[in-house]
């Protein structure tokens, strides 16, 4: 996490001032339940130690003023003019004009930001900058917004002017989440629990293959559009199907036909997927982290075989995974298409699986792959 005085530093240095309020939000992590959020199924995400803080001051008048630290760049904007041309200057204009939809009227404000979420490794850096400004800008200027609507607001923010159509998990676990535990969130109802996530003698831990994605230009809307066409079937035969949540593995069979196969085979991944996450939360609540790790790897083969948005350096590490002792489950995380590997992992074997992925990987792809532990932590507050 960025150092407090890091931020005041450089508020000072680039806007002048010395007073200043702070806020952070995390990243997150999902257990399981992946591609689950957008069908109105469950997911099971954490908010974990890697955050967006952010240093911010508002200035009376209607202009914007940013600085990104870790890309040395400034941007400013009136909070009614266009969308500005740098793609995360885009996060926070997004957010300011899904307050303002919502009848809301944030000021212009000095701010500078930086942290430690990576980009583009499926930990949701987008989700923490869109909730730091939400908290930010609701607490300053007293917006009177609750959280899921601020989730809302960051959700709508990649829809409307980022261009992913992406589901609520990640910025409702950077802005719900609480140390120690992870979050069951239905999310279509937005009803959630919070599970006790504390097992003794087992890490975290995620490698990130270094591979890039961007869901804006991936597949991604492609996945969730096949998952509407398979909706858009069985609707035609049962009465009051809105989302592949509705519909039962039974009634896809009864309907595969119909389908195209490839439609098929990413609806029968969704439905089965929550299914997993459902009886994955009971391994839980019998603290039987074993079985919960073998649905990981289930997962990460549903991703892979029927989903299509695994890749090979993913599908790479999680064959290294299954065979290092004490590796309970490993599976990719996030929207795919790059990213990172997450595995639950006992402590006396943790070294020993770094550091036989990190070489095998070097040797097989001829390229560096990144090792981050991760905490489940407090999510977005002000500091
Ligand atoms: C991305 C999206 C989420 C979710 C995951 C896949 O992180 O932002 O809404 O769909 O992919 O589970």
């Amino acid at each position: 996490m960025i150092d407090s005085a890091i931020l005041k530093k450089s508020i000072k240095e680039k806007f002048g001032h010395s007073d200043c309020a702070i806020f952070t939000a995390p990243g997150r992590i999902n257990l399981i339940g992946e591609h689950t959020d957008y069908n109105g199924g469950f997911v099971l995400p954490a908010s974990i130690d890697k955050c967006i803080s952010l240093a911010i001051v508002p200035n009376g008048t209607y202009t914007v003023h940013l600085y990104s630290i870790d890309y040395d760049e400034s941007v400013s904007f009136d909070v009614d003019s266009e969308k500005p041309k740098q793609q995360w200057a885009c996060y926070v204009y997004g957010v300011i004009q899904e307050m303002k939809k919502r009848g809301a009227s944030p000021g212009g404000f000095d701010a500078v930001f930086g942290g430690d979420v990576p980009l583009g490794a499926g930990m949701s850096s987008s989700a923490a900058l869109e909730s730091v400004f939400g908290i930010a800008l609701n607490t300053l200027f007293n917006l009177g917004f609750d959280k899921r609507e601020l989730a809302k607001i960051g959700q709508m923010t990649e829809h409307n002017y980022v261009g992913v159509r992406c589901g609520i998990m990640d910025q409702f676990a950077s802005l719900f989440g609480q140390a120690g535990k992870v979050i069951k969130l239905d999310c279509r109802s937005l009803e959630y629990e919070l599970f006790p996530f504390e097992p003794q003698g087992i890490r975290l831990v995620l490698i990130d293959t270094m591979v890039k994605h961007s869901l804006a230009s991936s597949e991604y809307n492609v996945r969730r559009a096949q998952c509407e066409a398979g909706v858009a079937v069985i609707a035609k035969y049962k009465d009051g199907v809105e989302l592949l949540r509705d519909v039962t593995l039974e009634e896809l069979e009864t309907h595969r036909a119909e389908m195209d196969s490839e439609v098929y085979m990413r609806c029968h991944f969704v439905i089965s997927e929550n299914q997993r996450l459902l009886e994955g939360c009971e391994d839980l609540s019998k603290g039987d982290y074993e079985l919960f790790g073998q649905k990981m790897f289930r997962t990460h083969e549903g991703l892979s075989k029927e989903y299509g948005v695994s890749c090979e350096e993913l599908d790479f590490i999680v064959e290294i995974a299954r065979s290092v002792d004490g590796v309970l489950g490993a599976r990719m995380m996030g929207g795919g298409f790059g990213g990172c590997v997450l595995a639950m992992v006992r402590d006396e074997n943790h070294d020993e699986y770094v550091a036989k992925v990190r070489e095998a990987y070097q040797k097989r792809f001829g390229k560096y792959s990144r090792v981050i532990d991760v905490v489940i932590s407090d999510g977005a507050r002000q500091w």
